[in-house]
């Protein structure tokens, strides 16, 4: 089984095929989510939110990424690992962002990265890019953005915002990048931008006119989501059979039912005898 590549990408949107991608943050869920034959597995800044316990993605860092892209990378073999670059790491300077870019290939283990923005990111994009580092957009509701956009909503609803939106998505093809997430947007816009660009659009809340698809996986299993977004499926309740699990483990060392005799070792009798 061959590697997933962005040329892969490319050839799936000009045959009409759709992409599914994922996000994962551990070892034991990237290799479940390899097998289960995605074509890309994002290490989304949502690690925030999905497995820090943070309330927004804010607070990631470089080294919080790079920790968990790397126990991802060491469980996936076929889809392609791309690691998001998290808040402000591709702010500060072209040169600071382009070496935080190759920080999430080096020691992450990354295929590709992604980065939020239109315009105010195209020369990073082009830089990055001419580093030899494909680059995925993110054009929408961008959650490192959230403060400023004064709450997690749909995007690209008025004209203006809507034509600003399939501006920055040709930019972004213009500069170099080799796909783009599009979150939270009306689907009609989501299609008049698909069929504007040439590179692959994936949605997350977008319709289902995109390229392609992402969900965060915590929220498709149903586990530990306060909050479900309305463009969520849930695919399982995994929340609902942790609990239980765990909550039957309970009750049965309560009554001494854990662990049955076949979960014990024993010792010969004669061996017992010596140690009395
Ligand atoms: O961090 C993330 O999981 C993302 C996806 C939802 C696109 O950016
Ligand atoms: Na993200």
């Amino acid at each position: 089984n061959k590697r997933v590549t962005t040329a892969d990408f490319r050839r799936m949107k000009q045959e009409g095929q759709p992409i599914a991608m994922l996000t994962a943050y551990d070892y034991p869920m990237a290799t479940l989510v390899d097998a289960s034959g995605i074509d890309a597995i994002l290490v989304g800044d949502s690690l925030g939110n999905a497995v820090l316990g943070y309330d927004s993605t804010v607070p990631v860092t470089m080294d919080d990424m790079i920790h968990h892209l790397r126990a991802v990378s060491r469980g996936v073999k076929r889809s392609m690992v791309i690691g998001d670059m998290p808040f402000l790491s591709y702010h500060v300077s072209r040169e600071e962002s382009v070496r935080n870019a190759g920080r999430l290939m080096q020691e992450g283990l990354a295929q590709a990265v992604k980065l939020e923005g239109g315009r105010e990111v195209v020369d990073t994009v082009k830089a990055i890019t001419a580093a030899g580092i494909p680059v995925m957009g993110h054009l929408g509701l961008t959650p490192q953005s959230v403060h400023q956009l004064g709450g997690f909503k749909v995007q690209g609803k008025d004209r203006e915002a809507a034509e600003r939106l399939l501006t920055d998505a040709k930019l972004l093809e213009e500069a170099g990048a080799f796909a783009i997430v599009l979150e939270c947007i009306p689907q009609q816009l989501a299609k008049v931008i698909t069929e504007s660009v040439s590179i692959p659009t994936i949605g997350i809340g977008a319709g289902v006119h995109c390229d392609g698809q992402v969900l965060v996986v915590n929220d498709l299993l149903g586990m530990f989501s306060n909050f479900t977004p309305k463009f969520v499926k849930k695919y399982a309740n995994l929340k609902e059979q942790i609990v239980q699990a765990c909550s039957s483990y309970r009750e049965e060392v309560k009554n001494r039912v854990f662990p049955g005799p076949e979960h014990v070792f024993n010792m010969a009798e004669e061996e017992l005898k010596k140690i009395y």
